[in-house]
């Protein structure tokens, strides 16, 4: 394993939507998870747990979610809250836009749209999908922050082995069939999904640089010279 510098991870690492159908090593997944779970956790509770997807099973996942999806099912409320407003509104604006710019669909093209919707949905179609979920009883106050932090790590530990990642609470939109499919017991909370594969760099949607607020809108400081 040859990793950039950490700097380097983390200003490069950016969301990745267009993957090389390549499979990615079983040992190269396990590498990124043992990279992963040394992310810090309230009172070292690790109240996380990974469901790894690939083959048969994930192109069964996402056969069924895009029939669940054509036949008017209702999706996880968990996924994409109707709650922001202001700025935060924008910013999500923002970024659609640029992606459907980037593949040339249009606003009234509304089939464009759902075939994107539709790819959200199975894992932009990459080689594999991982599942971040926890014991549904604990309290999510708990369980988010720490299983956010673990999220984060798997992303850049990825790009250690040439990978790429796009969170993607889209492929959450239904729990159930997620659970038949992997097993994660019921009463498990799913709190993350991400997409995992070889980077498709022709893949239009993937020359995306999102923007940041800079420092200054971020941060205020207190007791500097
Ligand atoms: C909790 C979470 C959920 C996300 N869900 C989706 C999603 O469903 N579909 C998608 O295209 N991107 C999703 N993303 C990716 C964000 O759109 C992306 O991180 C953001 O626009 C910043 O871009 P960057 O990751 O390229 O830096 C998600 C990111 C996070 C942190």
């Amino acid at each position: 394993m040859e990793c950039m510098s950490l700097s380097e991870a983390m200003i490069s690492r950016k969301s990745i939507r267009g993957f090389l159908p390549d499979p990615v090593p079983q040992d190269a997944l396990e590498r990124i998870i043992e990279l992963a779970i040394q992310s810090p956790s309230a009172s070292n509770a690790q109240p996380w747990l990974l469901a790894v997807v690939t083959g048969k099973p994930l192109a069964e996942l996402n056969r069924r979610a895009v029939e669940l999806r054509e036949a008017g099912a209702p999706i996880n409320p968990d996924v994409a809250p109707a709650d922001l407003f202001g700025d935060y509104l924008r910013r999500r604006r923002e970024v659609g836009i640029q992606i459907f710019k980037l593949l040339g669909i249009e606003r009234d093209d509304m089939e464009g749209r759902e075939e994107w919707n539709r790819k959200a949905l199975r894992f932009f179609d990459a080689p594999v999908g991982v599942f971040i979920y926890t014991d549904g009883t604990l309290e999510r106050s708990r369980t988010d922050f720490d299983l956010g932090l673990l999220t984060e790590a798997l992303c850049l530990a990825a790009m250690c082995f040439g990978l790429g990642t796009c969170i993607d609470q889209q492929a959450l939109c239904y729990p159930e069939l997620i659970q038949e499919i992997t097993g994660i017991p019921e009463g498990s909370r799913l709190t993350a999904a991400v997409a995992i594969g070889y980077p498709d760099w022709s893949f239009p949607a993937n020359k995306l640089d999102s923007t940041r607020e800079p420092l200054e809108a971020v941060t205020s400081w207190h007791g500097f010279a």
